[in-house]
């Protein structure tokens, strides 16, 4: 089934493209329907524009309280017909009526191995923290800060001469592989979302030393 997605983004739109480009290879089945960005001068906005893709932007500073402008997100990607939501690099928290609506149908793609090094400064954290390996988390989100249920993760080196910047960068590439495989498999229906998160195999996992999926997830959440 061809799984229809709203991508919501604040920058630079790499993980977008990941997902954009897999589906054009044919190696994610899935659609996207909408790409909302809180913010017009999203890198990713232009990739979305050159790729054919609908965007709208709900500018967060448009709106005089932060529930309107929770309202009017939820409202635009409630109108874009997605059935699961990907937080791509959207640097906004989401609110109570977006998640009253969309909770167990939004993912978010994060640089650390949650439960470690939530926030927004998470590889310059883990260089900090002296931790060897790092690398990214999808998860289901919930109403806090990169707390929710543990999708998938991929491991990351992190390395001696390591700046925040180049392991971001070396973690991105892990994202880029890991987003669209998880939304291929919520679209084959290997990952359930609802109404509890439960994962079919950890088969995939065995493609890449690189990638780490729990064995088993069923009644986790
Ligand atoms: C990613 O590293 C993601 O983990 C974090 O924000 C970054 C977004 O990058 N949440 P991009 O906009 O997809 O290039």
């Amino acid at each position: 089934m061809v799984l229809k997605l709203a991508v919501l983004i604040s920058g630079t739109g790499t993980n977008l493209a990941a997902i954009q480009q897999a589906i054009e290879a044919g190696s994610c089945d899935a659609r996207v329907e909408l790409v909302v960005s809180d913010r017009t001068s999203a890198l990713g906005l232009g990739f979305a524009a050159e790729h054919g893709l609908r965007t709208n932007v709900v500018g967060f500073r448009d709106y005089a309280q932060r529930s309107d402008w929770d309202r009017a997100l939820t409202d635009a990607v409630a109108g874009s017909g997605a059935q699961l939501i990907v937080l791509a690099g959207f640097m906004r928290v989401v609110g109570p009526a977006f998640l009253e609506r969309f909770a167990r149908r939004t993912i978010n793609v994060h640089p650390a191995l949650l439960p470690l090094f939530p926030g927004t400064h998470a590889p310059a954290e883990a260089i900090a923290a002296g931790v060897r390996i790092s690398g990214c988390t999808v998860h289901l989100v919930d109403a806090g800060i990169d707390t929710g249920p543990i999708i998938a993760q991929a491991a990351v080196p992190v390395l001696p001469a390591d700046t925040p910047d180049l392991l971001h960068e070396r973690i991105q590439h892990a994202e880029h592989k890991l987003l669209p495989k998880v939304i291929d498999a919520i679209a084959r229906g290997q990952i359930v979302l609802e109404p509890a998160l439960s994962i079919a195999s950890a088969d995939s996992a065995a493609d890449s030393p690189m990638l780490l999926s729990p064995p088993l997830l069923d009644g986790a959440a």
